[in-house]
């Protein structure tokens, strides 16, 4: 009897102490839930500038980064390696400058984020997913600004032109409408609507590529080249134009070798060369190096003063 007893007691406690457990089990399943909730809330904040973001990073960097490459390289047909071994992690809302010579293979991996190239080796993770896996998810996320507007025009007219990318998501009418009257007017384009898109100045188009990706709703945008054949007031446009982006929460990489215009702005500097990743950090802590690789440094540094906006 006092054995009986003492083994219903012993399974009575083990039993609380399960139900203890699976309290506290799901209390802490609760709490991470909780953090990463805000860490969510906060991916359109400016991670680099916010103390308690980056505190909860260092928890969950996955969830924090968009992009992760891991040993991407690419061999052309022709058997050149046009990039090869780049592992790097994009931050959501980070502002990323790539800079290298002519030919050092920054083009090559751009079309890797959205799967216009394919790894030869190595993979693209977007948000999770590799970008091979769904390419419609990959277009859409990553949106492409490239360097010659022209072979992005698709459409008959400018409202055409950036209602395409929504038309091939199957959006019922209204919400098109609503996503390429919004885009145009955010690139001050409305007016010119229904004008041929080839008709459009170099700096219109450049516009128009970004109302395009604007239209799409795309996370992260990727500009190769934006400002080259720009006269001054066409690069304060489109630099604004991206600095705004990036303050509504899109993570920007960008592609220059005029450090000049734009490093200032940026969060991150990567220096490409002979399709390899040779430097990545803080552009304050490599412009200095800038010039060993090819890239003219800005005046004002070489000058020994405070690099400037060009939009000041
Ligand atoms: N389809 C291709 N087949 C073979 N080689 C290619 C191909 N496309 C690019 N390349 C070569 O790959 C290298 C990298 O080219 P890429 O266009 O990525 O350079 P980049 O850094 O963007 O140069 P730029 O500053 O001139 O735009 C170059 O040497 C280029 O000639
Ligand atoms: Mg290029």
């Amino acid at each position: 009897m006092r054995t009986d007893n003492a083994t219903k007691t012993r399974k009575h406690k083990d039993t609380q102490r399960k139900k203890l457990r699976e309290t506290s089990r799901l209390r802490g399943i609760h709490y991470l839930l909780t953090i990463r909730k805000e860490v969510q809330k906060r991916r359109k904040a400016d991670f680099a500038k916010n103390r308690s973001a980056l505190f909860l990073y260092s928890f969950f960097p996955d969830r924090m980064s968009i992009l992760e490459i891991n040993n991407l390289s690419h061999r052309f047909s022709d058997g050149r390696m046009g990039i090869e071994g780049i592992s790097l992690t994009v931050r959501e809302g980070e502002f990323v400058l790539i800079s290298g010579q002519n030919g050092s293979g920054k083009t090559t991996f751009l079309r890797h984020l959205n799967g216009l190239l394919l790894p030869s080796t190595g993979a693209v993770i977007l948000d999770g997913i590799p970008v091979e896996e769904d390419l419609v998810r990959a277009r859409q996320m990553v949106g492409m600004v490239f360097q010659d507007a022209d072979t992005q025009i698709v459409g008959e007219t400018v409202y055409d032109d950036v209602a395409f990318g929504p038309e091939n998501l199957c959006l019922d009418r209204k919400e098109i409408e609503k996503r390429v009257s919004g885009a145009l007017t955010a690139v001050g384009l409305k007016m010119f609507a229904d004008r041929r898109p080839h008709l459009l100045s170099g700096g219109e188009k450049r516009r128009l590529a970004i109302a395009g990706v604007l239209a799409m709703k795309s996370r992260v945008l990727v500009f190769d080249e934006p400002f080259s054949n720009l006269d001054y007031p066409g690069i304060r446009q489109i630099l604004e134009q991206i600095l705004s982006l990036h303050r509504n929460g899109h993570t920007i990489i960008l592609t220059t070798h005029d450090l000049e215009k734009v490093v200032v702005h940026a969060d991150r500097l990567i220096i490409m060369k002979d399709g390899k990743v040779v430097k990545d950090g803080i552009p304050d802590k490599l412009i200095g190096d800038v010039e060993k690789f090819g890239m003219r440094a800005p005046c004002a540094f070489r000058m020994g003063m405070k690099i400037e906006s060009w939009l000041n």
